[in-house]
């Protein structure tokens, strides 16, 4: 039996305690939330085990699952690392830029998995992209687009993803993620400009909106656009101009490619059987699901196939740079 301790038993806690609760050989046997009815439900719906703090939880399970908020992961990583535990972290690596340096270095130091929850390099069709790009498929690389706005933002002020200080907005929350794909497709950003709300707190109604435009050292130009609105379109993109066509990435479970000269097309995309097994156990187009069932074939002796903390590490750099360029009106070289 795998046991798993769940630290922050909100929204991101209970989507992984939904897998990880229906796999045979799973248990959610601890968990912490210093919301007492957080922690009971999770105890009354799994049998988890109630804890006074992240680190009775490490001390009670074999991985820990850090999903508490984005300033809080920190408690949640120290804990898991001092008792020697597996350790998966829900994205961002941390909120703090300072303690970000820290949670590398422990990282570094440590012998065990150190995952990061970047749920789309587990979806195939990600996994498909990355291996057409390795396969030369669009030729030399030139340009890349992130088109991600949310129209139905409803956070309230008072909820902490309306805090700047404690979510980092959408440059650190949300673009995380689409950032990340990008050092994986790209390698490493050489020169950062970005304009941003930065979450605002002078608007009626907390909302947030990113402009930028990123440089990497392989000489991919990659524009971003990331907001939190209370209308307007919701929506996920991503494309990618090579010399040879242009592959694109949106919310669907395909590719879309546009061959220099061609007719469009649809590149099919799974379901694909994970290695080991049991993926249909799970919505094969959901990567929460596909997360963590990677996480527990990971445990029972599979192979690695995880973001690690320098992966989380990496993105919140480029993240840190759009901040300091928004504040200073300055490109950042990286
Ligand atoms: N990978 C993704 O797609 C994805 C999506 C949403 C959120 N996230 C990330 O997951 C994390 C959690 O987000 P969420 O949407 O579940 O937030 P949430 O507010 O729904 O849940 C957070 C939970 O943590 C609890 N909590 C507060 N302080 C805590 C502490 N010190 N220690 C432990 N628990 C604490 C809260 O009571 C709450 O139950 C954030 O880092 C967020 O950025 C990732």
């Amino acid at each position: 039996m795998v046991k798993f301790g769940i630290i922050g038993a909100g929204r991101m806690g209970n989507t992984h305690a939904s897998y990880l609760g229906t796999f045979d050989g799973a248990k959610i046997a601890a968990v912490y939330d210093p919301k007492p009815e957080a922690a009971q439900a999770m105890h009354d719906k799994y049998g988890a085990e109630i804890c006074a703090g992240p680190e009775e939880v490490a001390a009670a399970a074999d991985c820990v699952v850090v999903s508490s908020p984005t300033y809080c992961h920190q408690d949640g990583i120290r804990a898991a690392i001092g008792a020697g535990k597996v350790l998966f972290c829900e994205k961002p690596l941390c909120r703090d830029f300072t303690l970000a340096d820290e949670m590398l270095q422990l990282g570094r130091n440590y012998s065990k998995l150190f995952a990061i929850g970047f749920v789309r390099r587990h979806m195939f069709k990600t996994i498909k992209f990355k291996e057409l790009l390795e396969q030369n498929f669009l030729g030399k690389l030139h340009f890349c687009n992130v088109d991600l706005p949310l129209g139905a933002y409803k956070r309230m002020p008072g909820d902490w993803f309306t805090d700047f200080d404690k979510s980092g907005g959408v440059i650190i929350d949300m673009l995380a993620h689409h950032v990340d794909l990008a050092n994986w497709f790209f390698g490493p950003a050489a020169r950062v400009y970005a304009q941003s709300d930065m979450l605002d707190p002078s608007q009626p109604l907390p909302a947030d909106h990113v402009a930028s435009v990123v440089t990497y050292k392989n000489g991919v130009i990659c524009n971003y656009m990331c907001n939190w609105q209370r209308f307007g379109r919701s929506a996920e993109r991503m494309e990618i101009y090579g010399e040879k066509g242009a592959l694109v990435m949106d919310g669907g479970a395909n590719l879309t490619y546009y061959p220099s000269g061609g007719e469009k097309k649809e590149i099919q995309v799974g379901p694909v059987k994970a290695d080991g097994a049991g993926v249909e156990e799970v919505n094969v187009a959901d990567g929460y699901g596909c997360q963590m069932l990677n996480l527990f074939q990971y445990m029972k002796g599979g192979k690695k196939v995880f973001p690690t903390v320098e992966d989380g590490y990496n993105s919140l750099m480029v993240g840190k740079a759009m901040i300091e360029s928004a504040r200073t009106g300055n490109v950042v070289q990286m």
